[in-house]
């Protein structure tokens, strides 16, 4: 289960007051008493239930997470049941009966394209959006910075050159220099060594893709040690901007960290250049160069080697199923219909109970399989 299925997880979104207050300017701005309106990926129905306050016709509430049943119940108590209908399923299996006039969504991640949801606000607006009608947000950009942060770049990068316990960790720096850091506080105190550009822009009305790809230069204002970049995202609700910058209010998105191993030491007037990649479902990789030195780092460098993920991505492997796999054909072609739970739970049991470390264990499994792929 996602993490969006804990209800509790929508408490930073639900009481995020900046960012809602923000949406809820916007839906000042379209919400007609004829309106209808999609909140994609409602979870608690916030925006959804905002746009029903404002006298909205219909409101759909979209959203896979169990969640989506317990919005039902906040619409009731809140007197929408009548014109607020959820919906739980992802909005590509959703079916709609109808265009809307409104979509409100919050599919853009930490530094935008985190999480990918995108993809699919993309695929809502082409099937579900009127021709003359509004998206909540309608835009986005990627914003970034590079910064001074010597005491986050201490506790994240340089103290794996630092024995713990006597025990030489050094090998492991060069992974934390390809991670990215999702930080909120943290990052606010990164000063920044240039002005902040923009590297993307997305327009949601006609985007198709939610990638980035784009270099761009910033000349150092000031002498200081550069530790690595700081990116964030704004975007446009109705007429005006929210930004997701460390110098705004908070909310609940991070800024994150890109750093850069070993730091720059930059003079007043040197230039530097930032690449950014991040395709679909992708890995971020950014590639910035100083001085003529030109270094690259990516996501993929992060994680310790995983052969079998490896392979998924070489096109002449034959792969074959592990152990958990057998049990999810096992399982999955006796979902019929016909066998009970207990049924399926006994045989899985008869079958694999001597492969795992116990029978509970595999009725867990049993279940997981069950709520992933059954109905
Ligand atoms: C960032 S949360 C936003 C929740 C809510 N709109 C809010 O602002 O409080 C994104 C939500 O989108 C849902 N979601 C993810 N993929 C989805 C999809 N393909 N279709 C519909 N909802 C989706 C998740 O379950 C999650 O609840």
């Amino acid at each position: 289960l996602s993490s969006y299925a804990s209800i509790i997880g929508h408490r930073s979104m639900v009481f995020d007051d900046v960012r809602n207050t923000a949406y809820g300017l916007a839906l000042d701005e379209v919400i007609r008493p004829d309106s209808v309106v999609l909140d994609l990926g409602s979870g608690l129905g916030i925006h959804g239930l905002m746009a029903a306050a404002r006298g909205a016709r219909r409101v759909y509430l979209v959203d896979p997470s169990p969640v989506n049943a317990v919005a039902a119940k906040v619409a009731a108590a809140n007197a929408f049941a009548n014109n607020v209908i959820c919906i739980q399923e992802r909005i590509e299996n959703a079916d709609l009966p109808e265009k809307v006039d409104v979509i409100v969504s919050v599919f853009t991640g930490n530094f935008l394209l985190e999480e990918d949801l995108l993809p699919s606000l993309f695929f809502a607006r082409d099937r579900y959006l009127k021709a003359d009608g509004k998206l909540i947000p309608g835009a986005a950009e990627m914003r970034v910075a590079p910064v001074t942060a010597e005491s986050y770049f201490q506790k994240h990068i340089s103290s794996w050159s630092q024995p713990s316990q006597a025990v030489d960790f050094s090998m492991i720096r060069k992974f934390a220099a390809n991670a990215t850091y999702y930080d909120g506080q943290l990052n606010r105190e990164a000063e920044f060594l240039a002005e902040a550009k923009t590297l993307a822009a997305l327009d949601f009305a006609t985007a198709q893709q939610a990638t980035c790809s784009n270099e761009i230069g910033f000349m150092a204002e000031r002498d200081g040690i550069c530790h690595g970049f700081l990116g964030w995202f704004r975007m446009q609700l109705g007429t005006t901007w929210l930004s997701t910058s460390p110098l705004k209010p908070a909310m609940h998105w991070s800024q994150v960290f890109l750093p850069v191993d070993p730091p720059l030491a930059l003079q007043a007037g040197d230039q530097v250049s930032l690449k950014l990649t991040r395709p679909q479902f992708g890995e971020w990789s950014w590639i910035y160069e100083h001085n003529g030195l030109r270094q690259i780092r990516s996501t993929f460098l992060s994680h310790a080697l995983d052969m079998v993920r490896l392979q998924a991505h070489n096109k002449a492997h034959k792969a074959t199923l592990s152990e958990k796999g057998e049990v999810v054909k096992f399982v999955t072609t006796r979902m019929d219909g016909l066998n009970t739970v207990e049924m399926l739970v006994q045989s899985v049991i008869q079958e694999f109970g001597r492969r795992f470390s116990s029978a509970e264990e595999l009725t867990e499994i049993t279940r997981s399989i069950l709520s992933q792929y059954g109905r």
